[in-house]
């Protein structure tokens, strides 16, 4: 049965202080729990705790041992009758860390100990009430053979030393109350990279990575990353450390990106390590970014938790919404705003039209692993977004201030987060609130009508959100429209608005329908709406055709600049796909590009993203039922016609932005490697000697990941003998190195050339794949069913049927893992009927398998039903 949010009721009985004690062995730790309890709920009523997979050995009430009468174990719960108002439970249960694949709770990574917990791994480690809401003093305690020398926990370091028996053990101790979600453990052989941060108040703050041995020089990068946003968090949000130690620990097998737990953040090694040889710009990004966010936590997270699993994104949206102002502040606002509504749009907008559409704040579930998705983070980070843009930057700082204090030490909700800027600002947000609470992506209309004799430009927006499944009619919401206007050429223009002259404005629509009447446009205006991306919407308009030159040529905004030309671009593709090719407007587009090319005033990064054709995901999304080999040919034949009418502006792009001397990961240096990247990949739409030796010299000659990659990438849209060769002197090149193995899976992945499937089901066979490694199974399979759609939805549903093959074998070990992998058949209503058929099929077939989890059949029967 599914969980509802309306169901909450406070827990029954809280927990002040937890001691635990490890007794590590990979195959049989023994786990003591030391539980001091206070009643919270109604009086007599009987203690319950969750657990799930533990072997009890010993239960105890105030020091007296329970007989196996006085309690009632179950699957998932224990249960204790007449307990009194306060007391003292011990436990004692053995698990099997070595046994665990699903990666969730304790397990072995790499022959070390590590732990998972978030959302409801603790459970498997020891009984307890797991939920977000009860807030606990931990102290750990953990002993080891000598193979796992270091012995990490949350919190300060009390104790080391060898015990009787001489193996060693560590005590730590947590001041700050925390859920169980938040708890950790490490043991093993690691380097450490230790440094150090003085916060704003002038406390030091010890910095240690750990990584596997000899890699603590790829740690650097990271540590330089924590050390900026230390800072960062200090100045833009008066956040400050507050513990003495801070550490993050890397592993490799991991199900998702990295996690939070208090002062012991444990990353996937993919978002940690780095360095020039082995790491390309978007893993320098991408680390950067992650590392600002599980920081970012401490905070938004930690200090301040979720009452329940519903208000997740209370701390996802809003530290994703930290982590990106941390990035625009990094590398660039527009640069770096453009990047995130790609991914908004990519993963987000496609969530919301299919049938795992849900609000950011969801109000049933059966499994919350499954609401760690697009919607929570990154559409919940947009609502923060509107929310600064409506009430202003700095009634938004005083709300966030006031959040702190008031929710310091407490798990909370949406609403009273909410609460506070409305408190601060003196606005009724409840008419805000329905962000959080409807699914589905507003569709916002904008006409304008100028009257050159008065020089009055009425503009007026309306909106319609379509339904979703379950929600069948949907309010109106305000939206946050930012617009400004350009002359015929592209320059900005000024107007008026209530009399004041301006350049740009904030209208905000509010209800079905909101008109303004800007004044003094004295000549025909270009209107540029949604500048900035500022609200999470789909945007059309009545602009003429040639707007959007207009914008793609000078748009102040560069926001809408890139906006312009992704318009222009998806729809010469579509015309296309539909079988009405617009020869004279694809050679326009071309004449355009040429010249944003070669603006001096754009910077490389800018331009290499200007370049990036919408993806063929993209394109789909907007073009229900999609046919993807049509969109694959479309889109083809537009790169096809950029290669050839752009071909010296690609040359002299990709051969003339060469850096000398050493390698920097700064932002404007991966914009020029991003450009020379972007340009080759563009020269290679035209096969041909040239173009080869060019891809075989720049992947030969590279001395970083970034441009190897860029190379490899160019051959295999080239395809031919040519690759091979590069992938087999990669191979030969990286074979013990695992994160730079990954790529080598997923670029092959990524293989748009029609006997691909093939070859990736081939690779499932390849000594070097495990489908245990998450890192590894995605590279392969999650790229090939998300990032090659033409030969995912292979005609005779052969891309398909390797999906679900993969699904229904990772879900016997790993159900987190397998659940993540169901999306790409997910949105089978969206596509061409017989290919829907097949995709449906597909699920039908995953739907009947016996003994699946229930992360895969949440997600498998969503899809059936939506
Ligand atoms: N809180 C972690 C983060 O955003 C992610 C945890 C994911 N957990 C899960 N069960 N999917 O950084
Ligand atoms: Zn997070």
């Amino acid at each position: 049965a599914p969980i509802r949010l309306t169901d909450y009721r406070p827990p029954a009985f809280l927990v002040d202080e937890v001691h635990l004690d490890f007794d590590l062995k990979p195959e049989a730790t023994r786990v003591k729990a030391r539980l001091t309890l206070r009643r919270n709920g109604e009086t007599g009523a009987p203690l319950r705790l969750d657990g799930e997979r533990l072997k009890t050995l010993s239960v105890a009430v105030d020091g007296r041992a329970l007989a196996a009468g006085e309690f009632t174990e179950e699957a998932h719960s224990l249960t204790i009758p007449g307990v009194p108002d306060a007391f003292v439970l011990e436990t004692e249960v053995e698990i099997n860390p070595a046994a665990n694949k699903a990666l969730e709770g304790l397990y072995m990574s790499g022959g070390r100990f590590c732990t998972q917990c978030e959302a409801e791994g603790f459970r498997t480690i020891t009984w307890y009430p797991d939920r977000p809401d009860v807030l606990a003093r931990f102290t750990v305690r953990m002993t080891a053979d000598d193979s796992w020398p270091r012995l990490l926990s949350n919190g300060n370091l009390v104790e080391t030393g060898r015990g009787t028996d001489g193996r060693r053990y560590a005590v730590w101790n947590d001041p700050f109350p925390k859920p169980c979600y938040l708890f950790a453990l490490v043991a093993g052989e690691l380097d450490e990279l230790a440094d150090s941060f003085v916060t704003a108040s002038g406390r030091k703050v010890e910095l240690k990575v750990f990584v596997d041995p000899g890699m603590s020089a790829r740690a650097a990068y990271a540590m330089d990353a924590l050390k900026r946003s230390m800072r960062w968090d200090e100045e833009a949000f008066g956040r400050e450390y507050d513990l003495d130690l801070f550490m993050i620990v890397a592993v490799r097998d991991f199900n998702f990106g990295a996690m939070e737990n208090k002062g012991l953040n444990i990353f996937n090694s993919s978002l940690l390590l780095a360095d020039p040889e082995t790491a390309t710009d978007l893993d320098y990004e991408r680390i950067e970014s992650v590392v600002a966010h599980e920081y970012f936590h401490n905070w938004t997270g930690n200090r301040i938790t979720c009452r329940d699993w519903f208000q997740l994104c209370l701390k996802e949206g809003l530290t994703v919404f930290r982590d990106q102002a941390f990035s625009a502040d990094m590398r660039g606002e527009a640069v770096q705003r453009i990047k995130d509504v790609k991914a908004l749009r990519a993963r987000q907008f496609a969530e919301d039209q299919g049938p795992l559409a849900h609000p950011v704040r969801p109000s049933s579930y059966l499994k919350i692993d499954n609401f760690y998705t697009a919607t929570i983070y990154e559409k919940g980070a947009e609502v923060i977004r509107m929310l600064k843009a409506l009430i202003g930057a700095q009634a938004f700082r005083k709300g966030m201030d006031l959040y702190f204090e008031r929710w310091d030490g407490h798990a909370t909700t949406v609403e009273a987060f909410i609460a506070c800027f409305a408190e601060v600002s003196g606005r009724d947000l409840s008419a805000f609130f329905a962000w959080y609470e409807q699914a589905g992506t507003p569709r916002v209309r904008l006409a304008s009508r100028w009257t050159p004799e008065t020089g009055e430009l009425e503009i007026t927006l309306t909106q319609r959100t379509p339904a979703t499944p379950g929600q069948a009619d949907k309010r109106a919401l305000p939206v946050p429209v930012r617009l400004g206007l350009l002359d015929a050429e592209g320059r900005t223009l000024a107007f008026e608005l209530d009399g004041e002259a301006a350049d740009e404005t904030l209208v905000v629509l509010e209800g079905e329908e909101t008109r303004v009447t800007l004044t003094g446009v004295t000549s025909r205006p270009v209107v540029s709406a949604l500048r900035g991306f500022s609200a999470p919407v789909e945007l059309s308009s009545d602009a003429r055709p040639g707007d959007r030159y207009v914008q793609l040529a000078g748009d102040a905004d560069l926001f809408n600049r890139w906006e312009a030309g992704q318009e222009v671009a998806r729809d010469l593709i579509l015309a296309r796909a539909g079988g009405a090719p617009d020869e004279v407007g694809e050679e326009r587009f071309a004449e355009a590009m040429g010249r944003a090319l070669n603006d001096q005033a754009s910077e490389p990064a800018f331009k290499a993203l200007l370049l990036a054709l919408p993806t063929e995901s993209d394109l789909a999304v907007a073009s229900p039922p999609a046919d993807p080999a049509a969109i694959h040919a479309a889109r083809q034949a537009l790169r096809l016609r950029l290669a050839v009418h752009l071909e010296d502006t690609l040359k002299r792009l990709h051969l003339g932005l060469q850096d000398g001397g050493e390698f920097s990961p700064d932002a404007a240096s991966a914009g020029r490697r991003a450009l020379r990247n972007a340009a080759l990949e563009a020269l290679a739409a035209r096969p041909g000697a040239e173009v080869t030796a060019l891809a075989e010299g720049h992947y030969r000659a590279a001395s970083n990941m970034t441009d190897a990659m860029g190379g490899l990438n160019a051959l295999m849209l080239l395809g031919g003998g040519a690759f091979t060769s590069a992938l087999e002197d990669f191979r030969a090149r990286w074979k013990d190195e695992p994160l730079v193995m990954d790529k080598w899976f997923a670029l092959q992945a990524r293989d748009p050339s029609p006997d691909a499937l093939d070859k990736v089901a081939a690779l499932t066979a390849h000594p070097d794949f495990d489908a245990r490694v998450p890192n590894r199974l995605r590279a392969l399979v999650a790229t090939f069913a998300s990032a090659n759609p033409a030969r995912f939805h292979a005609e005779d549903g052969s891309g398909y049927r390797f999906l679900a093959d993969q699904i229904l074998a990772v879900d016997r070990f790993n159900p987190m893992t397998a659940a993540r992998l169901v999306e790409p058949l997910g949105s089978w209503r969206r596509y061409r009927p017989d290919l829907g058929a097949r995709m449906k099929a597909e699920l039908e077939r995953i739907a009947a398998a016996p003994d699946l989890s229930r992360n895969v059949v949440e997600l498998v029967s969503r899809a059936l039903e939506g």
